[in-house]
């Protein structure tokens, strides 16, 4: 049985990748450290309750991952490591610049260095589509150089790559990813994040707030897409396409902001690019970090097109904020 010390478990992206390889039949051991950013504690207090309602095979700790001591001794026994804790968010790390390298910089960095001296192989992290900035031609690609980040916390994703590629090079035994999530949305999903904020509002009857002049293009994942490329890679890349094998590009949700006055979702990579759903746009604020555009070549999202219109309405539903309490 696989042992995997999971961090960030109780998080977004972390819940689904839990519940995957406890499904399985593995063990997962979550760190997380329950903080109330960038949204608040009970989001994680109920994802947590909702594993361990499901699985025996999960523990939960509640520690951060700065703390060298607890990560050494976490490490002990595990399979692998998915680190998927971290401060997410462009704009707020504007506000926080040292908080997001202490967590997402030297984080990494003890988390790695605790996995190594434990003699574990399989170390896969969260990186960001972030890294890529404004400067890289699109659609980007894996090689491309990653010199300008936009934002503390893009750049603070940039670093902990940087940091861990050396120490990956010297241990050729190792795999070591850094996954580059492209704007990741679906059931869970972070209640600050512009997608949930976006169909709360369709579903409230509200505008919406858009940031930026208008001109931003972004391409979606869908998280059932983001669990399949996270545990694949934490397997030895053992990656295979439930569908029909072929890699698809750039599917998933796309929003345009039409004419700076409406907002657009669109399904795109599909040909169904009459699946629009179309908001209204109340004002405007300035970008602080934004990227322009944010396009992908490297995914390959699964999901059918009609499916992906009933994951949104679903799970905006499921997570309104009455749900929460
Ligand atoms: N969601 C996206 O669209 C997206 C896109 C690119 C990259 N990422 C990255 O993927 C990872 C997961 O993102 P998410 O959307 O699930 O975010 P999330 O905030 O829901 O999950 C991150 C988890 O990490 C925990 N955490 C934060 N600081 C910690 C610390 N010091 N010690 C232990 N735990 C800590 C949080 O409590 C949270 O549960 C993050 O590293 C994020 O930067 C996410």
């Amino acid at each position: 049985m696989k042992r995997w010390l999971l961090t960030g478990g109780v998080g977004f992206i972390g819940y689904h990748v839990a519940e995957a390889l406890l499904a399985r039949g593995d063990e997962v051991e979550i760190v997380d450290d329950f903080s109330e950013s960038p949204y608040p504690t009970r989001y994680k207090r109920r994802n947590e309750g909702h594993l361990q309602s499901r699985f025996s095979q999960v523990s939960v700790v509640e520690a951060t991952v700065t703390d060298r001591d607890r990560m050494n001794a976490l490490v002990k026994g595990k399979t692998g490591v998915i680190h998927l804790a971290g401060l997410a968010g462009v704009r707020p790390s504007f506000a926080s610049p040292a908080r997001y390298a202490e967590v997402n910089v030297q984080g990494t960095a003890s988390l790695f260095e605790a996995a190594m001296a434990e003699g574990i192989r399989n170390f896969t992290f969260a990186s960001s589509s972030s890294v890529y900035g404004n400067s890289t031609p699109l659609p980007a690609t894996e090689d491309a150089p990653c010199t300008e980040p936009e934002s503390p916390y893009a750049a603070s994703k940039r670093a902990a790559e940087l940091l861990t590629k050396p120490l990956c090079a010297i241990r050729p035994e190792a795999r070591c990813v850094a996954l580059r999530f492209f704007t990741v949305y679906g059931p869970r999903q972070r209640p600050e994040m512009a997608i949930t904020l976006f169909m709360r509002a369709v579903i409230e009857g509200r505008p919406i707030t858009m940031f930026g002049d208008g001109s931003m293009r972004r391409d979606f994942t869908h998280v059932d897409d983001i669990t399949r490329g996270v545990v694949a890679a934490a397997d030895d890349f053992a990656y295979t396409d439930p569908t029909d094998g072929s890699v698809s590009r750039n599917q998933g949700v796309r929003i345009l902001f039409e004419d700076g006055s409406r907002i657009v979702f669109r399904l795109s990579g599909t040909g169904t690019e009459g699946a629009t759903l179309r908001v209204y746009i109340e004002r405007y604020v300035g970008p602080e970090g934004d990227l322009r555009l944010d396009t992908a070549d490297a995914l390959a999202p699964l999901i059918a097109a009609a499916q992906e219109v009933a994951d949104i309405s679903g799970y905006t539903a499921m997570d309104r904020p009455t749900v929460i309490t």
